[in-house]
């Protein structure tokens, strides 16, 4: 473990610092995207697909346009146009289903946007968006959940680029099985999952000549500038994308979907401010999902417990038209010694709306796929889990020979089993036993991305002894308000009350997605050297205002500690707060700026990084009444300098209940008939509630990663998931003899 530097000790950094967005949260003076009101503001409701594929032969809105309220009713011949956007390189203008909205008269999914409802209020326009009538030639909507691989070339396109198929490869994966002493061949899937924010997707688009502003419920606002820009035919500055407070978003708001452009050509029709707010049945249609995965897993292992052979060969569904890779194969190629391996994948077509990033993207499910096969064979073995892992702990990233930035992956086994008392674990199925309950411990391993995104910040030092750092990134309700308040402490001593934090608006310098688990990683560089410029700059009116008492000296002989400005072979004791030497200067504020480029995802690293982590998993199963439930979980996790504990821990268990529901509830089904999400309400998709979720104790090593930046800290929004619901499978399998291979578990599953 390491300790805090001494010379940081009154630093905010890594201390267990509140949300200073909380207040605002907590009396609702925070204002959500779609709490935002304009005068004369319009309100738009889609009319959605009700088949899933074929044609739109008719769209009858007589009925719509002669209610009351209703101002217009927008379809393919009348919304104008609306252009396509394309990739750009260094991760901009991404976007998950790049058919504009009404491009064409193909229907590709259940609920694609025919029509669009605008009335003066929002019940008028629901009420027309109803009356609207279609007529299609309906087809056969193809929703079949079993995957069979495509037809698809070697290399193919993704949301992010062209990837091979064969991801990884090195040895004689098939010949290294086929001699292996031990093995294990099984196929695990994962169905789709649907994200479930509190807040629903909304948009608020409106015209001032050429020029658009939407309030939009945005993980990335300045990529959704890029797309949107693109899909009007305007110039960047003349768009403006604010997102200043949401209700989450789990990867489902990282980029614009189709309704965003659809309320942006219908408010530029009618002139008007136009309200557009994604009802929570679209949001399971409309607004991305996560693949369904089919993986089959092959593990070959000498009877001592080293990994001979790996392969990992998935299929996942997609849209008919996009692209959207779900990259089950993340993680696999270096989370384990093993010199035989391959990862590939194939692709499965369906009548389904876009498939799309959802927390911890390809590698959740992909290591509830790689976990649970590595805790099978552990049993072939006869070696415990954690063991097993431990024995096949790789002494560099054997994908590509780099060394790993910081991996402290044993350790974090080791501390979870100490934690959770691992040691008493009996083997055998069925053998625990506390207070009339079955137990089951199960435990699994965690990894996650990490890197930077390229990102600018700019910093002001104010007159009245007030700080602002301002970056066009996002709170998506994980702490970058804080974050970013803490960072800009860390190098004024100016405490976090007078600090003043302005991100969610293009306008501001250009920064992250609130993406990747990489907005807090990505924002400390920019932050950092925009302060050092603000410092200078400073420094330089402290020297130089008649009157200071600093102008017998250089700027390179002062300092700023704790808001004092002072000579440094001197020390702060006799320091000026540098409100005053501004105001004597008559200087409202000096302000720096800084920038950095993407690191992540680089062609050529120089080391592996990634974030490592495990859970370990009781359940108590209740055979007579068939009761099944999760108890108690121990996580630990390698994730880099953990700059706020707090909300750190916070993050990793909301991880954990959503893994919960990953193992044991969602699930996206799909009706043959019509091609339809059925169960698309809060009802019928089940998702953990505080009720199911049990005591969950998280431990961060807290080792600083030098090589991602000067804090030395990753990620964290994400890998808290990864590895959970193999945890939870495996304990499942110690209490009731029962191996689920297909999420979620269901009670009948477990009815022997
Ligand atoms: Mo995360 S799926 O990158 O919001």
């Amino acid at each position: 473990m390491t300790t805090t530097d001494p010379s940081l000790s009154t630093s905010p950094i890594g201390r267990d610092t509140p949300r200073i967005d909380g207040p605002r949260k907590v009396t609702g003076l925070a204002q959500y995207t779609s709490d935002y009101h304009f005068p004369g503001m319009l309100y738009g409701v889609p009319v959605e697909a009700t088949i899933a594929n074929g044609k739109l032969l008719a769209v009858d809105t007589a009925a719509a346009e002669k209610m009351s309220g209703v101002r217009a009713v927008f379809h393919r011949g009348n919304i104008g146009r609306i252009f396509r956007s394309t990739p750009a390189p260094g991760f901009d203008r991404v976007c998950e289903e790049r058919r504009p909205p009404f491009e064409d008269d193909v229907i590709h999914y259940y609920g694609q946007y025919i029509a669009l409802a605008v009335a003066d209020t929002f019940e008028a326009a629901k009420a027309a968006a109803d009356a609207v009538r279609a007529t299609y030639a309906k087809e056969a909507p193809n929703v079949e959940a079993h995957l069979e691989a495509g037809n698809d070339p070697p290399v193919v396109l993704s949301t992010y680029g062209p990837v091979e198929r064969v991801q990884s490869k090195r040895g004689d994966a098939e010949g290294a099985f086929a001699n292996a002493p031990v093995k294990l061949d099984e196929t695990y899937v994962t169905p789709a999952e649907t994200h479930n924010p509190l807040e629903l997707h909304a948009t608020t688009a409106m015209w001032d000549g050429d020029s658009l502003t939407l309030y939009d419920s945005t993980q990335g606002v300045v990529n959704a500038r890029s797309v949107l820009a693109q899909m009007f035919g305007l110039a960047k500055e003349n768009v403006r994308v604010i997102s200043k407070f949401l209700g989450s978003g789990f990867g489902g708001k990282l980029y614009p979907w189709t309704h965003v452009p659809l309320a942006a050509a219908a408010a530029r029709q009618l002139g008007k401010p136009l309200k557009l707010v994604v009802s929570r049945k679209m949001m399971f249609q409309s607004v991305g999902h996560r693949a369904r995965t089919q993986q089959r897993m092959r593990l070959g292992a000498t009877r001592d417990g080293k990994l001979v052979s790996l392969m990992h060969d998935y299929v996942y569904h997609m849209s008919m038209l996009d692209d959207y890779h779900e990259d089950c194969g993340e993680a696999t190629p270096f989370h384990y010694s093993v010199p035989n391996l391959r990862v590939s994948f194939a692709r499965a077509r369906r009548n389904i709306g876009a498939t799309a990033d959802m927390r911890g993207p390809g590698a959740v499910p992909g290591l509830y796929a790689t976990e649970s096969a590595m805790n099978e064979i552990a049993e072939l073995l006869k070696i415990d889990p954690v063991k097993f892992r431990i024995l096949n702990e790789p002494k560099l990233d054997e994908s590509n020979g780099l060394q790993f930035s910081s991996r402290h992956y044993v350790e974090c086994l080791n501390t979870g089993a100490d934690k959770f008392g691992w040691s008493r674990r009996t083997p055998e199925i069925g053998s625990m036993k506390r207070e009339g309950l079955t137990l089951g411990w199960g435990m699994a391993g965690a990894a996650w991305i990490a890197g930077t995104f390229a990102a600018a910040a700019n910093l002001q030092l104010r007159d009245d002894g007030t700080v602002r750092v301002a970056c066009a990134t996002q709170d998506i309700g994980t702490g970058t308000y804080t974050i970013l308040a803490q960072l800009a402490s860390q190098k004024t001593g100016v405490p976090l009350e007078r600090i003043v934090v302005e991100l969610g608006d293009s306008l501001l310098p250009d920064g992250p997605i609130s993406g990747g688990s990489l907005a807090t990683s990505s924002v400390i560089p920019p932050v950092f050297k925009a302060a050092d410029q603000a410092i200078a700059s400073l420094l330089i009116v402290a020297v130089t205002t008649p009157g200071s008492p600093f102008v017998e000296h250089k700027p390179d002989d002062l300092a700023l500690k704790a808001g004092l400005v002072f000579i440094k072979t001197e020390g702060p004791a006799r320091g000026v707060p540098f409100g005053d030497l501004l105001r004597r200067a008559n200087v409202r504020l000096v302000t720096g700026s800084g920038s950095a480029e993407m690191t992540a995802f680089a062609s050529n690293p120089k080391f592996s990084k990634h974030s490592f982590g495990c859970h370990f998993v009781e359940v108590t199963w209740q055979p007579e009444i068939a009761r099944l439930r999760v108890s108690r979980v121990v996580t630990v996790m390698d994730a880099g300098r953990i700059l706020n504990p707090l909300a750190g821990r916070n993050q990793i268990q909301g991880a954990v209940v959503m893994g919960m529901g990953m193992a044991l509830f969602e699930e996206t089904i799909y009706d043959r008939q019509n091609g339809a999400p059925i169960n698309s309400n809060l009802a019928d998709y089940m998702m953990t509630v505080n009720a199911d979720a049990p005591p969950i104790d998280v431990t961060f090593l807290d080792y600083p990663d030098k090589e991602i930046n000067e804090l030395g800290a990753r990620g964290i929004g994400e890998i808290g998931l990864a590895g959970v619901a193999a945890a939870i499978t495996e304990a499942v399998h110690h209490a009731t003899g029962v191996r689920v291979r297909e999420l979620p578990v269901k009670i009948e599953d477990l009815l022997t």
